[in-house]
């Protein structure tokens, strides 16, 4: 795209040369790629959010929260739909005390008297103090964190460029809520009496199960070509070692894993495998048996040009359903998770499965919250203060 040609260089180079010029330090300056979530950081960010889920059950918890960020601004520019993420960082916002503003239609913004997406971008930066952006063009938020880095160069003010979804490419804030669902579910450490019961039953019977992402198979079906989520949390996981992952998907050009993505996780040593069913099967052995964890995803129709359109209806996707009966084959403590929405007409997800222990989904969007409340905390550089608050609160800071 011509307004990004200035930033054609910085584009082509390799992810590992961007990341650093994304940190301050060990710490994010801005959230871009899935692959800035290193385990160290996912840590740190993990630690963040149990403290403020906790800090936000009571309600002096909830007036020492509010009191942490109330100095600053957020713009919420989302020019592609969203419920969830619009929502749950407009929720995290609140719980940190943050004024929350939008724009979620570029034709009430100055971009009709044909103001420069860039301009628009650097005037929001004038008036707030973070932006979290949702578009269909890939780089854009990518573009705008290196403006806001050569602003800062110039000694001009700049802030935190958030990316909460780039075209088809990546959603690292979904990634961050996948890897704190992740991390909780594979702590075996929970403190309520139920979950003890559950998980002390489940560490009988799979005795070897190591706690954490580590080692451990992940099966992801449905859009693996679009699925921008797929793409960043993916990135994610491939940092821990010993993964394994399965990729579920219909044996079409735009679906399948595409090369790219391909090339990196096998640089990365992720020992990857492809089917074309949730029936296939590994070494004999059924793949949804041998997974850890399942991430179903729906078919990004709206992606689709008019050919592709035609060639996908035309496509059974029953095997890419997780049925009850394929649930019946899942490990028992495999979380079954999905970044939502779930197509109410293909049924990737059928109802009947939301009371399965396993079905983490909608526990996995309230996540959302604790986590991308956690990342505002950390890009304002407010953890000092995150931990003071606490210790008022329960008298004790945690580890
Ligand atoms: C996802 C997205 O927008 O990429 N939704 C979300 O943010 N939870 C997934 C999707 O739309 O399929």
């Amino acid at each position: 795209m011509e307004e990004f040609a200035k930033f054609r260089h910085q584009l082509a180079r390799p992810i590992e040369d961007k990341i650093r010029e994304l940190q301050r330090h060990d710490r994010l300056k801005h959230m871009i790629f899935g692959s800035q979530l290193s385990p160290e950081i996912l840590e740190k960010l993990r630690r963040n959010a149990d403290m403020i889920r906790n800090m936000a059950r009571s309600r002096q918890g909830n007036d020492r929260l509010r009191q942490l960020l109330p100095h600053k601004r957020a713009m919420l520019y989302f020019t592609q739909p969203s419920t969830r993420t619009f929502l749950s960082f407009m929720a995290a916002c609140q719980i940190l005390g943050i004024t929350c503003n939008e724009v979620r239609n570029p034709e009430t913004s100055s971009e009709v008297k044909r103001e420069s997406r860039m301009d628009s971008i650097r005037m929001f930066s004038s008036y707030f103090d973070v932006i979290v952006m949702r578009s269909k063009i890939s780089d854009f938020a990518e573009c705008c964190s290196y403006m806001m880095n050569e602003l800062e160069n110039q000694e001009m003010r700049a802030i935190p460029i958030v990316n909460a979804g780039s075209g088809s490419d990546e959603h690292p804030t979904q990634a961050l809520l996948d890897m704190y669902t992740i991390l909780r579910t594979f702590d075996f450490d929970e403190t309520s009496a139920s979950a003890r019961s559950r998980l002390g039953r489940l560490k009988e019977k799979y005795s070897d199960l190591k706690p954490g992402p580590a080692g451990k198979t992940y099966l992801f079906c449905g859009d693996i070509g679009r699925g921008r989520t797929v793409r960043s949390l993916a990135a994610t996981l491939a940092q821990y070692p010993g993964v394994r992952m399965f990729f579920v998907a219909p044996a079409h050009e735009v679906l399948k894993l595409d090369a790219e993505m391909k090339d990196r996780l096998d640089h990365q040593g992720v020992d990857i495998y492809e089917f074309t069913s949730l029936d296939a099967k590994l070494d004999g052995d059924p793949i949804l048996s041998q997974a850890d964890c399942v991430y179903m995803t729906r078919i990004q129709r709206e992606h689709n040009s008019k050919e592709t359109e035609e060639q996908i209806a035309n496509i059974d996707l029953a095997p890419f359903k997780l049925t009850p009966d394929r649930v019946n084959t899942l490990k028992d403590y495999a979380p079954i998770m999905h970044p939502f929405p779930r197509d109410s007409v293909v049924g990737e997800i059928p109802t009947e499965i939301d009371s399965d222990p396993r079905a983490m989904y909608f526990r996995q969007a309230r996540n959302g919250m604790w986590a991308r409340a956690a990342l505002l905390v950390h890009l304002f550089d407010a953890v000092d203060s995150l931990y003071l608050a606490y210790h008022d609160v329960f008298g004790r800071a945690q580890d």
